[in-house]
């Protein structure tokens, strides 16, 4: 989805890597029936599953955040990947989140609860962002979009940072792994400033 800084190992165009979209699918469903084992009843499992879907679509999404900073502080092979495979990645991500969209669906028909609104529009704005961003990861919607490609995709990867840190935030105190993850968001922020800083 972003294509901010252009590093030399990442000016090769990459084919897309169709193992990416396997793997993803894959941890997307042998989750989901982890969970369904897991856990004691049908609703836990759709709650838990709503949560792990979102947390699988954050961690390709701080790969992708931190692909540019990564590189420059660790030049190798894996981050001259990451680097020139951040539109896929960036699709992958946008998989991964339709499915939490798809979870949270479920979760609330067979609950019968109710997001509330703050919830309904911000993450609502932050899917309008997802969506966008996935049908403009190509060639020619970089060409014809131009500066407002550029404008789409950083403001949605700051506003997604956003949504993320907040809602691990809100968690932080109830569940080891939201907290480890607000480090992560955190950390991948401190990353971005520090390289940002450091090209001055
Ligand atoms: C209308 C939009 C959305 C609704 C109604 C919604 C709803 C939910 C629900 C019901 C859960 C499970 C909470 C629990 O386990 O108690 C959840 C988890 C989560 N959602 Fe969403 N979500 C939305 C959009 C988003 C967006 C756009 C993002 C990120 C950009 C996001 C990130 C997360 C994260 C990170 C978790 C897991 C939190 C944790 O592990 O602490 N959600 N969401």
């Amino acid at each position: 989805m972003t294509e901010q800084t252009a590093h030399p190992q990442e000016r090769a165009k990459a084919a897309a890597p169709l193992w990416l979209f396997a793997l993803t699918v894959a941890v997307l469903a042998v989750t989901d029936i982890v969970l369904w084992y897991a856990e004691g009843d049908g609703i836990s499992a759709i709650q838990a599953y709503t949560r792990w879907t979102a947390r699988i679509a954050f961690i390709i999404f701080a790969l992708i955040f931190a692909a540019s900073s990564l590189l420059v502080i660790w030049p190798n092979r894996f981050t001259g990947w990451l680097n020139a495979n951040r539109r896929y990645l960036g699709l992958n991500f946008a998989l991964a989140h339709i499915v939490h969209l798809g979870a949270l669906t479920v979760y609330f028909l067979v609950t019968d609860q109710t997001p509330d609104t703050i919830t309904l529009v911000f993450g609502g704005l932050a899917y309008v962002f997802v969506v966008l961003m996935a049908l403009t990861s190509n060639d020619k919607s970089v060409a014809l979009l131009r500066a407002n490609w550029r404008r789409l995709h950083i403001g949605g990867i700051y506003y997604l940072w956003g949504v993320f840190t907040y809602t691990f935030a809100g968690n932080v105190f109830d569940d080891n792994v939201s907290a480890l993850l607000l480090f992560v968001c955190i950390a991948i922020m401190g990353l971005c400033i520090h390289d940002r800083l450091s090209n001055r």
